[in-house]
């Protein structure tokens, strides 16, 4: 099987999700690197059950199948393998970036990327697949949103046209194109599942350990997460009936959760659920 992300698209021009297109056509998740793009979603989905809302034109919204070949409690590294790909392509374009956990891309503090990850078990393959979808707001301003985004959101061109940091030069933000950067985003997950050692081995019987140190190194020091203060919500282990839990950012498990210093010193780690950033 090829290691190619992306040698075949399914482009819509409109779907409710991405995501959901691939769950309601199994058939396509046989096919590891298969990409569904559309210009516009209409019920986009986020985490925790949350709406992902998506502008005609303004966003880059697309899924990929991916045939990690790990079971489903070590599928969380790809939250942050996937900020770390977006993360690399923006910063082509601006600067102040930072990954919050998991798997949320910001720009001078306001959300630009969104990333859900969906594991499926189907019959004929061993290990589940995971759906990694992947919403980036390219064009317009944090204005066109509706109005409880309008603080917290962000756009790449808006960015470019205020980053006094910015990479690139006014010419090329006027050309911005939400397919060039889709392309740029493939070809760097490409490049990072390789990097990092999560691309499929296709002959011999390789375990697949990825280089997770690496990769959690890299995620650690675009995210600035050391030492921020947090709240923890929902699931933290070793709370069983705790809701809330109130901490400094410790680092990761090897398995990409969240460990978080109490101020008693005990070490929590947090699996799911909402972080909430309590230094601004
Ligand atoms: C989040 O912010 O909680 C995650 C948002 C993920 C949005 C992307 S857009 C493509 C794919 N299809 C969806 O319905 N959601 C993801």
């Amino acid at each position: 099987m090829s290691e190619k992300i992306g040698t075949k698209i399914i482009h819509l021009n409109e779907v409710d999700s991405t995501n959901s297109y691939l769950k309601a056509n199994p058939e396509l998740l046989n096919q590891h690197g298969l990409v569904v793009l559309t210009d516009m979603q209409t019920s986009g989905r986020g985490r925790a059950a949350r709406k992902f809302v998506s502008l005609p034109g303004k966003n880059l919204t697309f899924s990929v199948v991916l045939h990690p070949q790990m079971p489903v409690g070590e599928i969380q590294i790809y939250s942050l393998l996937a900020s770390v790909v977006v993360a690399r392509v923006l910063e082509n374009y601006v600067s102040k970036i930072r990954l919050k956990w998991p798997n949320d891309v910001l720009v001078n503090e306001k959300k630009i990327c969104g990333i859900l990850l969906e594991t499926i078990t189907i019959s004929e393959q061993h290990f589940p697949i995971l759906i990694m979808g992947i919403g980036l707001n390219t064009k317009g301003n944090h204005t066109d949103y509706p109005e409880e985004l309008k603080d917290i959101v962000t756009t790449l061109e808006f960015e470019m046209s205020q980053n006094s940091n910015k990479i690139l030069n006014a010419e090329t933000a006027i050309t911005l194109k939400n397919q060039t950067v889709f392309h740029q985003l493939l070809k760097e997950l490409e490049f990072c599942l390789e990097k990092f050692n999560y691309t499929k081995k296709v002959s011999g019987n390789k375990k697949n350990t990825g280089c997770t140190s690496a990769l959690l190194n890299e995620w650690l020091q675009r995210s600035k997460a050391i030492g921020r203060k947090v709240c923890s919500l929902y699931n933290t282990q070793g709370q069983p009936n705790s809701s809330r839990t109130i901490g400094l950012i410790a680092g990761l498990t090897k398995e990409g959760y969240l460990q978080i210093r109490t101020e008693d010193g005990d070490i929590l780690t947090h699996v799911s659920g909402d972080i909430i950033d309590l230094n601004n």
